[in-house]
């Protein structure tokens, strides 16, 4: 099916997408159940998007509970190529305030309970992570926020996403601990879903909304979910204005991308195409 070749993964407060025309709410099933939600294909300036919440619309699954084989089976079978994910996270850095944007170009996955990979029961395949974030399409992203009027908001290109089972945060302990490990901003949701789009030969960038400083600073408030959704609101529109920028500018060029090929020198075993 080719309805779309440009999804958006929206997260904790980015459960729709405004300016969306023409949509069709799409059910589908895959081989790992059903999706987070129904899946949304519409034009955003006048680009086919498919557009999925990753916790469901209405914020129904914890992170361990994200049906994430499926909700990339599912973008992959309608066509996407390009997967633009925003995320939720906490700042681990002094320079990352909450309301900055992060571009985070690797991860340290954490997580513990989560389905990782398609490949398994006789399919093997070993894809290169090296570089898990597309720099196109992060590039992208980056020269969206450029065009857009974002009002003092910041933007840091590059850093480290580790990633955490949840739903609790973390303790002052781990967290000071993944500070020592280089980690730029924490969350819950990324991985296994940068894995699984390199598996289907997605590329994929995330947009960080920093909206907290976890626990490790000493002069700032520990995170709550609270202090997390109320800057979520704040920054949820800003996200989708420089989301449909970066759909136009995506459309405007349709960039190849090394992840477009990643099965090439992965595959030890052929597997039934997708
Ligand atoms: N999402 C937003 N803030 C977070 C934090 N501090 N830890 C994990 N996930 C988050």
């Amino acid at each position: 099916m080719n309805r779309a070749r440009i999804g958006i993964i929206g997260g904790s407060g980015l459960y729709q997408m405004p300016g969306l025309t023409d949509v069709e709410e799409i059910t589908l099933d895959t081989p790992f159940g059903a999706p987070s939600d129904k899946i949304c294909v519409g034009r955003l300036a006048g680009v086919e998007v498919a557009f999925l919440a990753r916790h469901g619309r209405s914020h129904s699954w914890i992170p361990s509970q994200i049906p994430y084989r499926a909700n990339i089976y599912a973008l992959k079978s309608l066509g996407v190529q390009y997967l633009l994910s925003v995320s939720a996270v906490g700042s681990m850095r002094e320079e990352i305030a909450p309301l900055d944007m992060v571009l985070p170009d690797q991860f340290i996955d954490l997580t513990r309970r989560r389905e990782g990979s398609f490949f398994g029961d006789g399919a093997v395949a070993h894809v290169s992570l090296a570089d898990p974030v597309c720099p196109v399409l992060s590039q992208v992203m980056a020269d969206a926020f450029g065009e857009c009027d974002l009002q003092g908001i910041r933007l840091h290109r590059g850093g480290t996403y580790v990633c955490i089972e949840g739903p609790a945060f973390s303790t002052r302990a781990e967290s000071i601990w993944f500070r020592g490990m280089g980690a730029s901003v924490i969350g819950m949701t990324n991985m296994p879903e940068v894995r699984l789009a390199r598996e289907a030969e997605i590329a994929y960038a995330t947009l960080a909304l920093a909206t907290d400083w976890d626990c490790w600073h000493p002069h700032q408030a520990c995170v709550t979910a609270e202090m997390a959704i109320s800057n979520l609101r704040g920054n949820a529109e800003r996200a989708q204005r420089l989301l449909r920028r970066a759909v136009e500018r995506l459309a405007a060029e349709w960039p190849t991308s090394t992840a477009h090929t990643a099965l090439d020198a992965a595959l030890v075993t052929p597997i039934p195409a997708m």
